[in-house]
């Protein structure tokens, strides 16, 4: 079923039509209550085109809407303003409709996949590797997989693309430095142990930084690896097993699935890239690609040097070898031509917003990316230490990300063990339910946290406020979903067995106020699928969240275990039902597990 938004706005679009209007439908929910659910600001656009007052135009579309099975009469309001108020009967309807929890299978809450069913590449995570995963990719990790989530549950093919760095002059380094250390292994390469990544990589940059002729040897490594000799191939791969191995672990830990397909999945892509681009510049197709200073570039225009010369993207060195643009295209015409992509997600920090601007400027001014196909850089802010300056060790190094995620974990733990006092209760939580739990809420809580944030925006690590029980946070949620459980247990009623014919009755105002809340995920889910922003979802969670505390509430809401009669009773242990599915769903997409009790 369509979101009340879309039937909405395909009823305004028809009232336009008939006046001989054309203009969008201008729908909104309504911020304030007062106005109603819904507001249309369509007349005062149309106004100035009719050349009639935008009150006036606002009438004849209200005369011409036809609303009346979902709606209580329009009002008119200010300048023009059309204000919609949804029927109670229709959000009861509505929600009556939406067939009970299926046994086993995983709950839709009624939602039935989208039609236009899309190939979706989303590029997420991709740590460069030689490192263990540091605090910086959480948010890559945690919004692709919300992302992929929410895409996913809409009925797209989505392919989670793990694109790390695994092709840059860090593994070129790493192996002329086990050159230097370890000379036997480069006669044997498979006696190689690599032993602590993390520390011989630390020691194999300090030279690095140090050696001006090692710096060389490095780079000169590098290229060597990409021309493809077979000994430095297999010490490059041992390492990029090592890495990966670390990668997994947390993806692992963090229930994120990806496919890992980085830089060098793309080398030969790479070389196609460039004898593409060399026949453009020769046959002179698009003057967009051109040498500059012995480099083959691309200048996609609009973007211009501190002199205001224009700026390319240059996609081979002088030195011939490639770079982060070359294997960036290479992968926008693998996502494009081979998978029939027909979006491409990059959930990738704002730090590389111009990189993003013109690698799909030039991909679409050389004519690989077409109208069809859309790019978009979901450009997120940095994740800030507690004190609100850049995540660093006390030694000034960067904070494993393991690390950060076990602190959560332990915290989670604390939080648990001091309110389940197993002489108190004799249902006490086993050792191994409190190992669980602590994941899941510290993970939660880690996870949500993020989410909650406006995508571009930079937030402060901070446990406490994370794993506050009060407030936008993933405890809160987490309880709110348990309390909801909670009441089919004590009202002894199977929420999946209520009678899915039983009506839905909406007469205090609480009650209505919950059901609308519920009527309007569809829309939500919408919105992030569109527009792939999970703070809209956590805002809503947290919203229904809180409509639903007034709802429970002994004084402002009403009573469910022993409501009035027995109709209303099933009644609100329906909406207490669709509250818990909805939540469990909402958090699920934002790759949240849930608990039963809490
Ligand atoms: N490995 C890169 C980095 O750590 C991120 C890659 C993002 N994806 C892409 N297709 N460029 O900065």
């Amino acid at each position: 079923m369509n979101s009340t938004l879309i039937q909405l706005t395909a009823r305004i679009a028809d009232a336009l039509s008939k006046i001989d209007a054309t203009g969008a439908p201008m729908l909104q929910p309504s911020q304030d209550p007062k106005f109603g659910d819904y507001q249309c600001n369509a007349a005062m656009g149309l106004a100035k085109k009719l050349g009639k007052k935008p009150r006036e135009v606002a009438q004849q579309i209200v005369d011409n809407l036809n609303v009346s099975d979902l709606c209580e009469t329009p009002e008119i309001a200010g300048p023009g303003f059309i204000n919609l108020r949804l029927k109670p009967a229709f959000v009861a309807a509505s929600l009556a409709a939406i067939p009970s929890a299926p046994d086993g299978a995983t709950d839709r809450v009624g939602f039935d996949p989208v039609d236009n069913a899309e190939v979706v590449a989303v590029d997420l995570s991709s740590p460069n590797l030689a490192k263990e995963m540091h605090v910086g990719h959480l948010r890559s990790t945690v919004i692709g997989d919300c992302v992929a989530r929410v895409l996913e549950f809409q009925g797209h093919t989505v392919h989670r693309e793990n694109h790390v760095g695994d092709w840059g002059t860090q593994f070129g380094m790493l192996v002329a430095y086990l050159r230097h250390t370890q000379p036997d292994v480069i006669k044997d390469p498979d006696s190689l142990e690599i032993g602590d990544l993390e520390s011989f990589y630390v020691a194999a940059k300090a030279r690095f930084d140090a050696d001006e002729e090692f710096k060389t040897e490095s780079r000169e490594t590098v290229v060597a690896l990409q021309q493809g000799d077979p000994v430095i191939r297999k010490i490059w791969q041992a390492f990029c097993n090592e890495s990966l191995r670390h990668c997994h672990e947390i993806y692992d830990l963090l229930k994120v699935d990806l496919i890992d397909r980085g830089e060098s999945f793309y080398a030969a892509g790479m070389e196609d890239v460039c004898d593409r681009l060399e026949k453009m510049r020769n046959s002179g197709e698009s003057d967009a690609v051109q040498d500059s200073d012995g480099a083959l570039c691309v200048f996609p225009g609009g973007f211009t040097t501190r002199d205001g010369d224009p700026l390319p993207m240059i996609v081979r060195k002088t030195d011939g070898g490639h770079n982060y643009a070359t294997s960036d295209l290479a992968t926008i015409l693998h996502r494009v031509e081979k998978m029939n992509a027909t979006r491409l997600v990059y959930v990738v920090g704002i730090t590389q917003k111009q990189h993003f601007e013109m690698l799909f400027a030039s991909a679409r001014k050389i004519g690989w990316v077409g109208e069809n196909v859309r790019l978009e850089h979901l450009a997120f802010g940095s994740l800030l230490s507690k004190t609100g300056r850049p995540f660093k060790t006390r030694e000034g190094g960067t904070v494993k990300l393991r690390t950060l995620l076990d602190e959560a974990i332990a915290r989670a733990r604390g939080v648990i063990d001091k309110s389940d006092d197993a002489s108190k209760y004799d249902d006490a939580l086993s050792p191994d339910e409190i190992d669980r739990i602590a994941n899941v809420v510290g993970l939660g809580a880690v996870k949500y946290f993020d989410l909650s944030h406006a995508l571009a925006s930079d937030y402060k690590f901070d446990l406490d406020h994370m794993l506050n029980l009060e407030g936008n946070t993933a405890p809160y949620m987490m309880y709110a979903y348990a309390r909801v459980r909670s009441i089919g247990r004590k009202a002894e009623v199977d929420f999946a067995k209520l009678p899915a014919s039983a009506p839905i009755i909406l007469e205090h105002a609480t009650e209505l106020a919950l059901a609308k809340k519920i009527l309007r995920f569809a829309e939500i889910l919408d919105t992030v699928a569109r527009d792939l922003r999970p703070n809209v979802l956590t805002d809503y969670l947290y919203e229904l969240s809180r409509t639903f505390s007034r709802f429970y509430d002994k004084k402002l809401g009403v009573r469910v275990i022993n409501a009035e009669t027995a109709e209303l009773r099933t009644s609100r242990l329906r909406l207490c039902d669709l509250t818990a599915r909805v939540l469990k769903l909402g958090l699920d997409l934002l790759g949240i597990e849930t608990i039963e009790k809490m």
